[in-house]
């Protein structure tokens, strides 16, 4: 099992799409085992997207992801990095393929609706930047024999 950090972000609270964009996750059969709606702060986000603070755009993000409150979530499941990301769709909403969130939901390099990690390591940094160890819960749910097979 792998765990990725799935961030909401403000144009998602802003524009009232989290409840169809946790519906997506639930249908595909992953588990959401953390969830809090929270404001990033400018310190936060610098921790979060460390990799771009030199970046001429980085500004632009502080601003947006500061703006209004996201939703952090730990989501589990089976290759769940790549699976999500590829739910997820292209960064930018005006690349992204049809059928994917971005695709069907943004028009925008920058509010781009929902950040998921990219990798084992980065989700483990991650969720350790929104979540203290026990509000991620060691959940499954009875549903799992019906979503896969026990050796799976
Ligand atoms: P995310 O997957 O959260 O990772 C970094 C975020 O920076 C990305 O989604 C976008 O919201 C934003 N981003 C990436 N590239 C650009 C860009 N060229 N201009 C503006 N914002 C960007």
């Amino acid at each position: 099992m792998e765990r990725s950090l799935v961030l909401l972000k403000p144009d998602c609270v802003q524009r009232r799409l989290m409840g169809q964009i946790i519906s997506r996750f639930e249908d595909k059969g992953l588990n959401i085992i953390a969830m809090k709606l929270l404001q990033v702060t400018p310190e936060m986000s610098k921790q979060h997207y460390a990799e771009h603070v030199e970046k001429p755009f980085y500004p632009g993000l502080e601003e947006f992801i500061t703006g209004a409150p996201v939703l952090a979530m730990v989501i589990e499941g089976l290759e769940v990095i790549r699976v999500i990301r590829e739910m997820l769709g292209a960064t930018s909403g005006l690349k992204a393929a049809s059928g994917t969130i971005r695709g069907d939901y943004s028009s925008s390099r920058q509010m781009n609706l929902v950040h998921a990690s990219d990798s084992p390591e980065a989700a483990a940094r991650e969720i350790g930047l929104y979540f203290d160890a026990a509000e991620v819960l060691d959940f499954t749910p009875c549903l799992t024999p019906w979503l896969k097979a026990g050796d799976e």
